[in-house]
């Protein structure tokens, strides 16, 4: 059983990668930690409560920063909607927070069964970041760190070309992250550029006919558009979906290969990016498995499950 924390920035593929994680026979999700990310917090937050409405699941949920660790970040709202749901006009949720924030409740859950909860990182790793400050050994007391992010062949989605949005958000949160957690497994924005679904694949999806699927057409709608405006051809990308594809069954994964990763923080033009010693030259340690190919046929299984 894979007991875990999403720490999240809801967004329209972190809505799928947490329904998916809800209806994993082998997975419970204990917490969810919310940051500020493809929207600000004031919606990141009610995203997640809305979510569970959808899921009908209860999980306590606690807000953390509203803001990056140093300068500010760009947002994503131009690809998941101004609301960062896809402005499909879900209702509001009844749900409640939690009080306490979310860095805090990282370090308490951590320290209260160590070794046993693994954490899923799907946003900026501002939560991570302030929640390792608060205790320097948190990641001994996580069982294991997965994190959607990163551009490993300098192949970015933002407005640095070589670097990926969740690094880009909060560069310095990343580095701090990086360079404390001894082994982390990355999904990066390259390998989900390699896992895209065509869009007879994302008409199965919709046509699974349940109230979850509903959610995911209505969500996904403006962002397939963006993506068929952007590429000049329909696909959807699923990169946190990937991600927890990832977490909960790790043999989805075909390929992977073991690296030192560091955080560029002060590039002109690569601020944020993900620098891989692929030769490990360096010197550093190896810190990063790095996950380059998955079984296709599994992930669309996965994505599917989370809809039913
Ligand atoms: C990542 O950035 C966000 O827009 C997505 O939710 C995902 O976590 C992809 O680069
Ligand atoms: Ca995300």
């Amino acid at each position: 059983m894979h007991r875990l924390i999403i720490d999240t920035d809801p967004g329209v593929d972190d809505a799928h990668a947490i329904l998916m994680a809800l209806a994993h026979p082998d997975a419970s999700v204990e917490a969810i930690t919310v940051v500020g990310g493809n929207v600000g917090l004031e919606h990141t937050g009610p995203n997640a409560l809305k979510i569970l409405d959808v899921a009908g699941a209860d999980v306590p949920v606690y807000r953390g920063a509203a803001s990056s660790l140093v300068l500010p970040g760009e947002n994503a709202a131009s690809v998941h909607g101004a609301d960062g749901l896809g402005d499909a006009g879900l209702p509001a949720s009844q749900r409640t927070f939690e009080a306490e924030h979310a860095a805090n409740a990282l370090v308490r859950l951590a320290n209260a069964e160590p070794g046993e909860l693994s954490l899923i990182a799907i946003g900026p790793l501002t939560n991570l970041a302030l929640a390792v400050r608060l205790d320097p050994d948190l990641p001994s007391k996580f069982k294991k760190l997965v994190v959607m992010g990163g551009a490993i062949h300098s192949r970015g989605n933002t407005s640095t070309a070589s670097a990926e949005f969740n690094i880009f958000a909060d560069p310095e949160a990343a580095h701090v992250v990086f360079s404390t957690w001894p082994r982390l497994t990355l999904v990066s924005w390259e390998t989900t550029l390699a896992h895209g679904f065509s869009l007879d694949v994302v008409q199965r999806f919709f046509d699974l006919g349940t109230p979850k699927a509903e959610f995911f057409r209505k969500t996904n709608e403006k962002l397939i558009a963006y993506v068929t405006e952007v590429l000049g051809r329909g696909m959807l990308f699923a990169p946190d979906g990937l991600a927890m594809a990832v977490a909960l069954e790790p043999a989805i994964v075909r390929h992977a290969e073991l690296k030192p990763v560091s955080i560029e923080l002060h590039g002109r033009h690569t601020r944020g990016q993900t620098v891989v010693d692929w030769l490990s030259r360096g010197g550093a340690p190896a810190n990063v498995e790095i996950v380059l190919e998955v079984d296709t046929q599994r992930f669309i299984e996965l994505m599917e499950l989370g809809l039913r």
